[in-house]
């Protein structure tokens, strides 16, 4: 997924353009790049990597004097075309009249190079994104203006996009536009000065009235607002929302890493999921966002998710399963179309997504909609587009999450779907009431035990110490904690680049027990639910190959505690809620490992915040 900025307005836009990349470079970092408005053309730096490596070209941007500055930026995940300097965005056109910066993918690339070729283009780099500038210079060179030239070249484009664009010939003015899932477009109205950005994240200094454009949605912004339509022309009425989100709360503060930060506000950040959600006096739950009755109940849900959302998915299952009795499908994002998924009357597809702009995961709930399912997302991105395509949202209210790698989020979902397996249980009286209130009741309690686990703890650097050079690590888990064992796994691969799998316990003997000996470490997952005696029988038998074992377990476990080579307890909670603590021990371990082995804990190599291509 790439980060794109604009800005027009009296200020100089370098530092704003700048200051936005800089918040949306978690978006993707392969390379950078900024176009500045000048009389004599546009000044563009562009630079391979971080978005730090611009800097030293920032100086030759200045543009002197008053008057209305305007220039656009982009961060780079690359899809197309290696990461080089050539392919980072912006992207000008022949005559360099035009600049361009873009997120998504050209699906119909190859035909329209052809068809620009023919017409004696010849291209500067190997990305897609670089026929959409040519497209708008041949609408220009007919006559029309920025808006026309964007709007008649977007309509020539397969697949998703998001786009903004400059010109020469009309200082001032940005045009930008969206089509389908590539990622949000948001247009931030200031005083006497306007803001386009892929997310709130990198304008919210500046504003907090924001326009978020729908998909094919085109907008021209100048400085004194904007105005929206769609792409055949017919006018919109935007509708400006005010946003309470904190840019602040997305700042590292005193932590060396934005994901240690969010690792340890998840106290904070749990309190925040379950505000005004449960009355305590009668254990019920309320979700304001999410209407239920037992005459609108789902009779089967689909969780869908990609990556650590998935696991949250599975997780989800077993939750709503025990305590609201209803069957429960989960699937990956990228998989739910590949099966043909049968929709029974009443059926609730749910999408997990932090983001709310994960590619795969809108497209599976765009699946279930024309199939006939509701939808239902449990969303952390305000205004995303997840949480506007669904008919009914549980946000997480875990706050901006800027470490790749998700953390705090994967916490929050997991509550937010515990909520939801109450309000449901609840809808439909009787025991599942009484379990609804009982887990209810227990739920409250979780931000403390969670505080427990966030303290200063030299197990983990002694873990980093003796594990760093490792190249492989096995996470082993059963029941609901097998996801964990799943998203513990996912954690350090992504973060440390050691490589690690997750097993459900019992599978072990089944084959991946032949990995084991003196070399291998494997993280159990034991904490006293009801798979544990099965868990010390699966530790017994590593043990018994010279396996090394890393238990998280029940405090005060000391019999199993004497058995493993390194303990790491978690309070004692009711089985449903021990998932949201035991993923913290191994959150931490990710965290601690990745530190020792230098990886850049924040952004790892290849990935990106939200993936935003199928
Ligand atoms: C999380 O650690 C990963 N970086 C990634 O798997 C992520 O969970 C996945 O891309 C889904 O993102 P979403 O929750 O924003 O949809």
């Amino acid at each position: 997924m790439c980060g794109i900025i604009g800005y027009v307005g009296p200020r100089h836009a370098v530092p704003i353009v700048i200051g936005g990349l800089r918040r949306l470079e978690y978006r993707g970092y392969d390379s950078s790049g900024i176009a500045v408005l000048a009389a004599g053309g546009f000044k563009v730096a562009r630079a391979v990597g971080k978005l730090s490596n611009l800097d030293p070209r920032l100086d030759a941007l200045d543009v002197a004097g008053g008057g209305t500055h305007t220039a656009i930026g982009h961060t780079r995940w690359a899809t197309h075309g290696g990461v080089t300097e050539q392919n980072a965005h912006p992207h000008l056109g022949r005559t360099g009249r035009i600049a361009i910066v873009h997120n998504g993918i050209v699906e119909n690339v190859a035909a329209l190079k052809a068809e620009l070729r023919l017409a004696g283009i010849e291209f500067a780099s190997e990305t897609d994104s670089e026929v959409i500038a040519h497209l708008i210079e041949q609408g220009i060179a007919h006559g029309s203006g920025l808006e026309a030239a964007t709007r008649a070249a977007l309509l020539r484009l397969e697949g998703s996009q998001a786009v903004l664009a400059a010109s020469l010939d009309e200082p001032g003015r940005l045009v930008c536009a969206r089509i389908g899932n590539a990622g949000g477009v948001c247009i931030g109205r200031g005083r006497g000065e306007c803001f386009v950005a892929s997310d709130v994240a990198g304008i919210l200094e500046h504003t907090r009235e924001i326009v978020f454009l729908e998909s094919h949605q085109l907008a021209s912004v100048t400085a004194d607002g904007l105005t929206v339509t769609l792409l055949d022309g017919a006018p919109v009425k935007p509708r400006v929302q005010i946003l309470a989100w904190d840019p602040v709360a997305a700042e590292k503060g005193e932590h060396r890493h934005f994901m240690q930060k969010e690792i340890l506000e998840q106290a904070r950040s749990i309190t925040d999921t379950l505000r005004g959600r449960v009355d305590l006096e009668r254990g019920e739950v309320m979700l304001e966002e999410l209407p239920l009755d037992a005459a609108t109940l789902p009779t089967r849900l689909t969780l869908i998710g990609c990556g650590t959302s998935f696991h949250a998915a599975l997780i989800g299952k077993f939750l709503i399963e025990d305590i609201a009795r209803i069957p429960v499908d989960v699937d990956y994002g990228s998989e739910y179309r590949n099966r043909d998924p049968l929709i029974v009357p009443g059926s609730v597809a749910v999408a997990i997504t932090q983001s709310g702009e994960t590619a795969d995961t809108l497209a599976a709930l765009a699946e279930a909609r024309a199939r006939g399912s509701r939808c239902w997302a449990i969303v952390n991105a305000i205004g995303s587009q997840a949480q506007r395509m669904a008919d009914g949202t549980i946000t997480m209210r875990a706050g901006p999450e800027i470490g790749v790698a998700s953390t705090k989020a994967f916490t929050a979902s997991v509550v937010d779907l515990t909520l939801l397996a109450c309000a449901l249980g609840q809808a439909q009286g009787g025991a599942m009431a009484a379990r609804a209130r009982e887990v209810a009741r227990a739920l409250v309690r979780l931000p403390n035990w969670v505080g427990q686990l966030l303290g200063p703890d030299p197990v983990y650097d002694r873990l980093a110490a003796r594990f760093h050079h490792h190249a492989h690590c096995l996470f082993l888990g059963r029941g609901i904690n097998y996801p964990v064992a799943l998203e513990g796994a996912l954690k350090l691969k992504e973060l440390s680049y050691i490589h690690a799998e997750g097993y459900p316990a019992g599978e072990m003997k089944h084959g991946p027990i032949a990995l084991i000996d003196e070399t291998m470490p494997v993280v159990c997952v034991a904490p006293r639910d009801r798979a544990y005696d099965k868990m010390v029988s699966q530790i017994e038998q590593i043990k018994a190959r010279q396996g090394i074992v890393i238990a998280v377990l029940t405090a005060g476990d000391h019999a199993l505690r004497e058995r493993v080579d390194y303990a790491i307890e978690i309070p004692a909670a009711p089985e449903v809620l021990t998932p949201v603590l035991a993923v913290i021990p191994l959150q931490r371990l990710a965290y601690h490992l990745a530190e020792r082995r230098g990886c850049d804990v924040d952004q790892p190599r290849n990935l990106a915040k939200s993936v935003t291509v199928e």
